[in-house]
């Protein structure tokens, strides 16, 4: 098993997958779960995952994506999507704690207002899709380096053309194409800057 520091270390942004390398999709599942303990606002999981699994799927998200190989030649290729009404997964997250004597009504009611009020605030709502979807993005990476795998963050696709390729609903915006396989070449060498020039201590 690796350790955290070794998975950090390794994780590179692979652009070279074999193709003959192929994942299950009980490996998939698992990555997905992991990757949905992520940690999100009051909890609402504003994530949701399109998973890329035969050649065909993978075949027409790499050409949206302007022709990386990356997509198409991994084993998977995951899209994370941002969830715009996160509000909506209160009630199935919070009501069983509450049936189950973990969380009182009070506190419930409460939380609820404060959500209400945050879906409410102009942008909050795909702000927050963004950020949240984000941290099981990265999750996501780290998971599966941990479990063998080789993944890249691909931001460069045409987001338009994949809600109307997908039916994405109006609710989800597309945030980040995961591809998940075996890499053939380590990812290109890309030095950090110092971390003094990105810090600043008050
Ligand atoms: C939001 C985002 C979008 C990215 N988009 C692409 C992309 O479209 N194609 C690609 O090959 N790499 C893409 N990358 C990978 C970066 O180029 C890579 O993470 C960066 O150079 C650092 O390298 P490392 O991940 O190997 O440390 C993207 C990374 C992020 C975080």
């Amino acid at each position: 098993m690796k350790d955290l520091f070794q998975v950090i270390e390794e994780r590179r942004a692979v652009k070279v997958f074999d193709p003959d390398e192929k994942i299950s999709k009980e490996e998939l599942t698992d990555i997905l779960e992991l990757a949905g303990k992520a940690p999100s606002a009051w909890n609402l999981q504003h994530w949701h995952f399109y998973v890329f699994h035969d050649q065909e799927a993978k075949d027409k998200l790499f050409k949206l994506a302007y022709n990386q190989t990356q997509i198409r030649d991994a084993a998977a290729t995951i899209a994370i999507l941002g969830d715009k009404e996160a509000n909506k997964n209160y009630e199935p997250v919070f009501a069983p704690l509450v049936e189950a004597g973990a969380l009182s009504a009070e506190i419930y009611n409460a939380l609820a207002g404060q959500i209400d009020g945050a879906y409410q605030r102009e942008g909050y709502p795909l702000v927050a899709a963004h950020h949240n979807a984000g941290l099981a993005a990265m999750q996501l990476m780290l998971i599966a380096q941990a479990k063998g795998w080789d993944t890249c963050p691909i931001g460069g696709f045409d987001h338009e053309g994949f809600v109307k390729e997908f039916n994405v609903p109006e609710r989800y915006v597309p945030i980040m194409i995961i591809p998940v396989g075996k890499k053939l070449n380590p990812g290109r060498p890309s030095p950090r800057l110092e971390i003094n020039k990105l810090t600043t201590w008050i």
